[in-house]
């Protein structure tokens, strides 16, 4: 099947480290150079996480083998496939695994992948669409799954959403307020209040007031429950505020990955702190996420609010800005012309 109906060149964002030499850019690869794989994709839509930020990096320490193609996410149709739980044809999603790491990922205009990462493409989502989510929005959504099972409900009363300007932030945010919850935001750009109200928060926090780093191990009980995309001192102030029994999803460290707490949060007000990993996540419980994903996680204003599109002649000026936290929502990257 390799190559069959494949053109004999096509394009890809190329990161390489050669003798200490580090180069990135825009390169032609031929199918050959394709990974190995049972499911071959003609890539539609990437997008850019904070990941792909780091592999696009000499000291990132993400990328596991060079030469590598960035772009742990894409979705795009089936062009060849030799197992048979996928056809020519079939709209799929890949997310997380080694894709963009180890295995060449989907800054490129065709992949090719094992058959076990692969999602069909849900109902009520396009591909556009399930890359304006991406692993941004489902860790969000492992993250909001998680409190779910945790006991939160719309009831329990507001849930804290920091680095919500950001992929993992901006999509909690969206979900949660589609789901009914009083949701607030905290940030660190001051001009985009607006644009988290319009995602349906109801109250935004200076990203200074959720990050002064305290001696306090307790404070007054705020939050019923925290999605936490930012760690350190944010991680540690949303302990010592959460609700009694309540939860905190912590997923990621844009702020730091040292944590300073107590455990008074545990041992006095009950609170449970929930590690979110999504590249690993198990495949069946995450074709039945990217269900929900499509339905009543969706998140409103998708397409409209949350994400913007670009080619890939501008995924290394993006991959530049997210590292510097400076992304709103989530950029989409267009394969196809
Ligand atoms: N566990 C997993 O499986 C998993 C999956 C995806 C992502 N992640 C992690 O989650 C984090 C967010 O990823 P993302 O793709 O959403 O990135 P992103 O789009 O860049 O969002 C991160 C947000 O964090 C805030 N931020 C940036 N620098 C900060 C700082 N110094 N202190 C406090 N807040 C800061 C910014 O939001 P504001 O300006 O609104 O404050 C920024 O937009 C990353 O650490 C990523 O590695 C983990």
């Amino acid at each position: 099947m390799a190559g069959a109906s494949l053109p004999s060149s096509f394009r890809a964002f190329v990161v390489d480290n050669k003798d200490g030499q580090f180069s990135a850019g825009i390169r032609e690869l031929s199918p050959d150079d394709l990974p190995q794989g049972e499911v071959t994709i003609r890539v539609a839509y990437s997008c850019v996480n904070y990941k792909d930020g780091l592999a696009a990096i000499p000291d990132g320490r993400v990328v596991r083998s060079y030469p590598m193609v960035p772009g742990v996410d894409l979705a795009g149709t089936v062009v060849a496939s030799s197992d048979n739980r996928f056809r020519a044809g079939d709209e799929v999603l890949v997310t997380g695994y080694d894709l963009g790491v180890a295995h060449f990922g989907g800054y490129a205009e065709y992949a090719r992948v094992p058959a076990d990462w692969v999602v069909a493409l849900p109902q009520g989502l396009s591909m556009r669409e399930a890359m304006a989510i991406g692993t941004a929005g489902l860790t969000a959504a492992i993250s909001i799954q998680r409190l779910e099972e945790n006991g939160l409900r719309p009831a329990n009363g507001p849930v804290l959403v920091s680095g919500a300007t950001g992929g993992v932030g901006s999509t909690a945010v969206s979900m949660l307020a589609g789901l009914g919850y009083q949701v607030a935001g905290s940030t660190g750009k001051a001009e985009e209040h607006d644009f988290l109200r319009a995602l349906g928060a109801s109250e935004v926090l200076s990203r200074d007031e959720v990050s002064a780093p305290s001696n306090r191990p307790l404070e007054r009980e705020r939050w019923a429950a925290g999605v936490d995309p930012v760690g350190g001192d944010t991680l540690a102030y949303m302990l010592r505020t959460t609700k009694y029994g309540g939860a905190v999803a912590s997923s990621g460290l844009t702020g730091g990955s040292a944590l300073h707490t107590t455990v008074m949060p545990f041992i006095l007000r009950g609170i449970s702190l929930l590690g979110v990993e999504s590249v690993f996540y198990p495949i069946e419980a995450r074709r039945r996420l990217w269900q929900r994903l499509a339905g009543d996680l969706k998140p409103r204003g998708l397409s409209e609010s949350i994400a913007h599109e670009v080619a890939l002649d501008e995924v290394p000026g993006v991959l530049q800005t997210i590292l510097r936290g400076g992304v709103r929502g989530r950029v989409v990257v267009r394969l196809q012309a």
